[in-house]
């Protein structure tokens, strides 16, 4: 396992299971600076969205690396107040535009708004098909709305972007793991450094320390060895760096399993269970 490792898509791409998040880093130079500074550390992923106001310094910044556009992974996500057939093409080419860039490799359907949901899946089986979208996806899906999309659609998500450290590692979101893995739907964790908040609680920092590592680095490792993708934020450069020194060590099946138990229904982010 190294940075550059990917995983294969149900639709025969390939996405590297890491990357930078990019959620509250400003657009213009503080987005630039922050991908500018991934880029280098090896970075080839990165998690926008119409919601974080930052396309346009994501692409600024992949136009200018000096890299061919190959090289990179693109998400971009359609926001809940676009839901909708023709709201959703509408709003998937406003991304595009901000993006500045050829393609994006995966369109993610940000929030599983009830009611309007599958019209809009319509629009992201259209966006599918169109040369500037290399594969759709969802995120916040929980098995009934992932188990609705799959008995009512012809295109499968690629990957589903959910909530996912070991704080939250057990209730509904392992039976959304699971209906991923038999539907080959690759699972992302978003917020899996549980935004900075358990930097002080010693069952994870005692494990942490036992291999050299920071906290972050744990979070991070814990997530590539249960084969999800990850995808933790940062604007700094120094912690940019941190958060990819994770493909020199590996936790132990016992102290996986130990993590596996900080299971505390805690999220950080938004609850999706509680939409029907
Ligand atoms: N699909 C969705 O609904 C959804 C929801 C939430 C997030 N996301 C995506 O997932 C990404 C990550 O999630 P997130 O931003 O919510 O949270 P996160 O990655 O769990 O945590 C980010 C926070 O941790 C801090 N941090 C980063 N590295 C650190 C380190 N090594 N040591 C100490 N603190 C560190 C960051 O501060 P600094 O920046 O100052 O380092 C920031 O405050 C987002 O950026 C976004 O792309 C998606």
């Amino acid at each position: 396992m190294n940075i550059q490792s990917t995983i294969k898509l149900n639709n025969r791409t390939h996405m590297p299971a890491f990357g930078l998040g990019v959620y509250l880093i400003k657009n213009g130079s503080e987005c630039v600076h922050s991908c500018n500074a991934a880029i280098r550390n090896g970075y080839r992923l990165f998690d926008t969205a119409a919601l974080y106001e930052n396309e346009e310094g994501v692409g600024e910044s992949i136009r200018e690396s000096g890299l061919e556009r190959e090289e990179f992974f693109v998400t971009t996500k359609l926001w809940n107040t676009d839901h909708g057939y023709d709201n959703t093409l509408r709003a998937f080419d406003k991304s595009m535009e901000r993006l500045g860039l050829d393609y994006v490799d995966l369109y993610l359907v940000h929030y599983p708004v009830e009611g309007k949901r599958m019209d809009t899946w319509k629009a992201m089986e259209e966006i599918s098909k169109d040369e500037r979208c290399k594969a759709v996806g969802v995120s916040n899906y929980m098995s009934w709305h992932l188990q609705e999309l799959l008995d009512n659609s012809s295109v499968a998500p690629s990957v589903n972007q959910i909530e996912l450290h070991p704080y939250c590692y057990g209730g509904e979101r392992l039976n959304t793991i699971e209906l991923c893995r038999k539907n080959n739907i690759a699972v992302q964790c978003y917020s899996p450094l549980v935004r900075a908040t358990k930097f002080d609680d010693p069952n994870l920092m005692d494990v942490a320390g036992k291999y050299g590592k920071t906290g972050a680095q744990l979070l991070v490792r814990w997530a590539l060895q249960h084969g999800f993708s990850v995808i933790p934020k940062s604007n700094n450069p120094g912690r940019i760096s941190e958060n990819c020194g994770v493909y020199d060590f590996e936790i132990s099946a016992t102290d996986m399993t130990a993590l596996d138990a900080l299971y505390s229904d805690e999220i950080v982010c938004w609850d999706p269970t509680k939409t029907p």
